[in-house]
């Protein structure tokens, strides 16, 4: 009677995945997986596994006060794929008491993710090697800029940071496709601990008054661009959708409050997130209107720039708002 009882609700949480957060990318009900290789790392294990000849990353935290984690990791995919399909990894939640091979715990709930293409830039001769784009507790920052400037991905990754609040965005967090040219961001698992839309957007008034300026036409560019795709998600993700998709990812990894893998530690970071979830949405709108005064403070100083389509644009949407 119990297992009929498990099997059914493991059914419910299946059928619900397909409605949550992101398209399944594997079946995990009936695939049929093989367990290549794992490895212990600092926070997490990690485990190849192979389904159907494709290879996946099967993630679990070694702690179980971290094990928000792979909510926060599924959603910033979810939020991540509206930016375009190559921009981060996928990623799907195997429920807490979900056997899976790859999984240490069967009573914790883990994630698998689809496989960035390329290395980390961790250690990595290339042109990235110095970049620190991570913005910690501090926030964004001015020696930011001229890394944003040198690739559009950069940007797109950028933003993502700032509206899921992801501090962490360390050279190791992001895949570098050489071949290509292309970046891949990886593990979002660590979300909405300090205020990053706030401290952007008090930053960048900061760097106003002191060292933003002057600005490179490229740097200009980059900005218009963090503004841009700022915009794009404030109007593609409000707050509501978010708050729904983050409560339906706690369901499905099974940590709501009456859940025995829910101690206090994840339900204090539950909290936390759905407040920073509303309250960095509000501080992203505002560095969005700062940037824009920013960028037309540029253009009245080199009006030559309005011959670029980018900058026309922008005026002509500034002009709408009025
Ligand atoms: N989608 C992925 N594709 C390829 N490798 C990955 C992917 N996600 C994680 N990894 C590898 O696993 C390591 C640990 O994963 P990560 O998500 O960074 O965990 P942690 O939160 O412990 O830092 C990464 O440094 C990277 O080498
Ligand atoms: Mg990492």
């Amino acid at each position: 009677m119990k297992t009929i009882a498990i099997k059914f609700l493991m059914g419910v949480i299946c059928v619900t995945y397909c409605i949550i957060g992101q398209e399944p990318f594997v079946d995990m009900q009936t695939c049929h997986v093989r367990l290549i290789k794992r490895k212990k790392k600092e926070f997490c294990y990690i485990s190849f596994v192979e389904i159907d000849g494709i290879l996946y990353l099967v993630k679990q935290k070694r702690q179980q006060g971290h094990l928000l984690a792979v909510v926060h990791d599924a959603l910033a995919a979810y939020i991540a794929q509206s930016l375009g399909d190559d921009i981060a990894h996928k990623v799907m939640i195997i429920p807490a008491f979900h056997k899976f091979p790859g999984k240490i715990y069967d009573d914790w709930p883990a994630t698998i993710h689809t496989l960035a293409v390329g290395a980390t830039l961790k250690n990595k001769r290339s042109p990235y090697k110095k970049m620190n784009i991570k913005q910690a507790c501090q926030g964004f920052r001015r020696d930011m800029i001229p890394w944003m400037a040198k690739h559009r991905q950069l940007i797109i990754i950028m933003a993502l940071d700032i509206f899921l609040c992801n501090h962490d965005r360390h050279r190791g967090n992001l895949f570098y496709n050489a071949k290509t040219d292309s970046f891949c961001a990886i593990d979002m698992d660590c979300l909405y601990k300090y205020s990053l839309g706030l401290y952007a957007h008090q930053n960048v008034k900061r760097m106003a008054e002191n060292d933003l300026f002057p600005l490179t036409i490229q740097e200009t560019f980059a900005l218009l661009e963090l503004r841009n795709t700022l915009q794009f998600l404030v109007d593609r993700h409000s707050p509501q959708e978010m708050l729904s998709i983050f409560d339906d990812l706690v369901k499905q990894a099974g940590l709501t409050q009456d859940s025995l893998v829910c101690s206090a530690r994840v339900q204090a970071e539950i909290d936390l997130s759905r407040n920073l979830i509303n309250q960095n949405y509000h501080d992203v709108k505002e560095f969005i209107v700062v940037l824009g005064h920013i960028i037309q403070q540029v253009i009245v100083l080199q009006p030559v720039l309005r011959n670029f389509q980018i900058i026309e644009d922008f005026e002509k949407k500034q002009h709408e708002y009025r």
